[in-house]
């Protein structure tokens, strides 16, 4: 499925060595193998060891990159490349105690549009397809679920940063870390890259490093990061599973190596904390408290850490009008709730945390078998939009994590990333594997979307 992932988005882009690389793509780097020159207009800057792009304006350095032939270190754990002595800033950035969106805007990610151009380009229906297009302008998040598309950051920071040159509006990158060893512990469908038993810890710190090599060229744009989906959450309720109780240490590991790495060059990080079907069950709401205030403290209680992610690629509301009938016993039935419950918890550990929610796929609600259900939902719909109108001073924004369109995990038996979710009745099938477009649920999500498109 990464493999497929990875066709997907490498399909978009120029493959052809002899091609000229366009305007913000890659055109060298170590392990770069596509083309080395540019578009004309724009020009091949070395940014890192590991990426140049294709940057608008003239040089009077030379334009291009010679190709690097050694592969990527995906093994080795190596120091941060070197930063070009003419970005960064080395200083220590300061957190503002603000909601981090306010003042800026989203950027929007390019790749997403991308995918939903092309899927609206597939829908025969006018008015559908109209609507559909329109959804390349909400803004999602970009996840980083494997190292090779670290570089990829690079290209979307320089994006934002030439757009807030030119328009003078200041912008806002939004990112999921999705690299863990031993990822996704008690499921299968989004099994990672990395393994524990492989090097994963160390590879899992060069993951980090990659990403934090390309932040820190460009300071003057905000980032803001979703960590880890799942990850802590798992840590909460699913010891009991091997491959979760084996990964819990290097899990805490990883996640404090990214916190603290995260915070130095000044991206405001949210945890991911399941959602209210999870850990809003009451008996787990305070070992849940615990856990994310320990990591925060763990992390130097930095206010670059500003609190938790709910409801990450889920389908509960933010506010149900009534209770889904699934969610009987537990009264924080929806998001608010949820939140409204482990907000205090955690400020009584000394976390001072606010919320960000995902509502990206919440437009349809009582569509599930069981609330645990997460596997390609039959009948969602986009939910509310990405706002900072939230309704809660204890929520920064409504967002959309989860990039509809892209897949949970597949519902082919036979591959290894099956995960028997994802064949319930309530799952929509056939569905390919998690992360790559679904174009049949992408259209369902148009259709059903609430409010409408
Ligand atoms: C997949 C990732 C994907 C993400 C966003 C996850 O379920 O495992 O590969 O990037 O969803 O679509």
């Amino acid at each position: 499925m990464k493999t497929a992932a990875l066709y997907a988005f490498v399909a978009l882009l120029p493959t052809f060595a002899n091609a000229q690389a366009q305007t913000w793509q890659q055109c060298g780097g170590i392990g770069w193998s596509g083309p080395t020159t540019c578009v004309s207009g724009t020009t091949c800057t070395k940014l890192n060891d590991y990426y140049s792009q294709c940057i608008p304006g003239a040089s009077s350095a030379p334009a291009t990159t010679p190709p690097a032939t050694t592969p990527p270190p995906t093994s080795v754990p190596t120091s941060v490349p070197p930063t070009s002595p003419t970005t960064g800033t080395g200083s220590t950035p300061t957190a503002s105690p603000n909601n981090p969106w306010t003042g800026y805007q989203v950027y929007l990610s390019p790749f997403y549009a991308q995918e939903v151009t092309a899927a609206a380009a597939q829908i025969s229906d006018k008015t559908l397809a109209a609507k559909a297009a329109s959804v390349a302008k909400i803004p999602t998040f970009t996840w980083f679920d494997t190292i090779n598309k670290t570089a990829d950051l690079g290209t979307y920071l320089a994006d934002a940063q030439s757009i807030q040159k030119s328009t003078g509006q200041k912008q806002l990158v939004q990112i999921v870390v999705y690299d863990l060893p031993d990822r996704d512990c008690a499921a299968k469908a989004s099994n990672g890259e990395f393994s524990i038993a492989n090097n994963g810890q160390a590879n899992y710190f060069n993951y980090i490093d990659q990403l934090v090599a390309q932040i820190k060229q460009f300071p003057d744009v905000r980032v803001v990061a979703v960590i880890e989906p799942d990850s802590l959450a798992n840590l909460v309720t699913n010891l009991n599973l091997q491959k979760c109780s084996n990964a819990q240490q290097t899990y805490l590991a990883c996640v404090n190596y990214a916190l603290k790495q995260l915070s130095a060059v000044g991206v405001y990080s949210y945890m991911d904390a399941g959602h209210a079907g999870w850990l809003g069950w009451p008996a787990n709401l305070s070992p849940a408290a615990q856990l994310f205030a320990k990591v925060y403290k763990d992390a130097g209680s930095s206010p670059f850490i500003k609190g938790l992610a709910t409801n990450v690629a889920n389908y509960n509301a933010l506010q149900a009008a009534s209770p889904d009938p699934i969610t009987q016993g537990n009264s924080n039935y929806d998001e608010i709730h949820y939140i409204n419950a482990l907000g205090p918890l955690l400020q009584q550990q000394g976390f001072p945390a606010t919320f960000i929610v995902d509502q990206g796929r919440s437009g349809q609600q009582n569509l599930r078998q069981q609330w645990g259900d997460w596997c390609n939902i039959k009948g969602a719909g986009f939910g509310t939009r990405p706002t900072t109108n939230t309704g809660s001073s204890l929520i920064d924004s409504i967002v959309w994590v989860k990039p509809g369109g892209e897949c949970d995990g597949t519902s082919n038996s036979s591959s290894p990333r099956f995960d028997s979710t994802c064949s319930l009745s309530d799952a929509d099938q056939p569905a390919p594997e998690a992360g790559t477009w679904f174009q049949e649920y992408f259209t369902t999500l148009v259709s059903k979307a609430n409010p409408p498109l």
